[in-house]
């Protein structure tokens, strides 16, 4: 059974106490109200991570991410962190290769393949993210640049290793635009994802790989989004930061 997860990115945004008081919100709303099969995640800035993580540490299903992670394990790289700090701190996810990553950032296909290394090696998940820009899915190049992108960073690894990844498809023209994929976009690209694993793994750990949706999910449209048979949870940027309407999106699972 694959996973149902809503994860919440809130990028550079909330002051730590901003961030702990809506970690607290989402950690009491959700321990009520969402199913206990769902992972909620919280997926703050750097700083926040360890006191965060201490306040959803004994609450069953709710989990703590980092937005990115250096590949390397240590060294001198001043301003970056590495996945082995992250999991010394007790985080259980790091997002890898968010297309704000890739555009603002220039990570490569090689780097992220690095990445998603440190993260395994650490006994962390990584939340692995693709995704076309609008001049791509215009051209119908989406389908092939997705299949590239998912090749680039996680095909060099084992059955065993690829098994403990979560993917997300976060088409760039939905992220923070208002604008959704429909139910039919956000369900034939993660078939298309589940089909590109089934060929070049085998079925059977392509039906087991969490795929998430992400841009734009709002609770007026993570239930349709989350009922589509190939999508199995969103990640989730500006509406994560409304603890109502993060909780709300958890909720939306059938
Ligand atoms: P959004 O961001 O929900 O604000 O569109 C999604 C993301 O970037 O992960």
């Amino acid at each position: 059974m694959r996973k149902k997860i809503a994860a919440g990115n809130w990028k550079m945004n909330t002051t730590l106490q901003e961030g702990m008081q809506l970690a607290s919100e989402v950690v009491n709303m959700a321990s009520d109200e969402v199913k206990s099969e769902v992972q909620v995640i919280l997926i703050p800035p750097f700083p926040h991570l360890t006191s965060i993580n201490k306040l959803v540490e004994s609450k069953n299903g709710i989990y703590v991410g980092a937005q990115n992670c250096h590949q390397e394990a240590s060294g001198a790289f001043t301003g970056e962190v590495s996945a082995e700090i992250l999991a010394s701190s007790g985080i259980d996810f790091v997002v890898i290769g968010h297309s704000e990553r890739r555009e603002y950032f220039s990570e490569s296909g090689d780097l992220l393949a690095a990445k998603t290394n440190a993260v395994l090696k650490n006994r962390m998940t990584p939340i692995f993210c693709c995704g076309e820009k609008l001049e791509v899915r215009e051209q119908n190049g989406h389908f092939d640049l997705v299949g590239t992108q998912i090749k680039e960073g996680l095909f060099h690894l084992t059955a065993a290793e690829l098994s403990k990844v979560v993917i997300a498809y976060e088409p760039v023209w939905a992220i923070g635009t208002g604008v959704t994929a429909s139910t039919d976009q956000a369900q034939e690209m993660h078939a298309h994802i589940r089909q590109v694993l089934a060929e070049n793994y085998d079925q059977d750990l392509a039906d087991g790989i969490s795929i998430l949706y992400g841009g734009s999910v709002k609770p007026d449209n993570s239930r349709e989004l989350f009922a589509c048979p190939d999508v199995d949870g969103g990640l989730v940027g500006g509406a994560s930061l409304k603890s109502r309407d993060f909780v709300d999106i958890a909720k939306s699972f059938q």
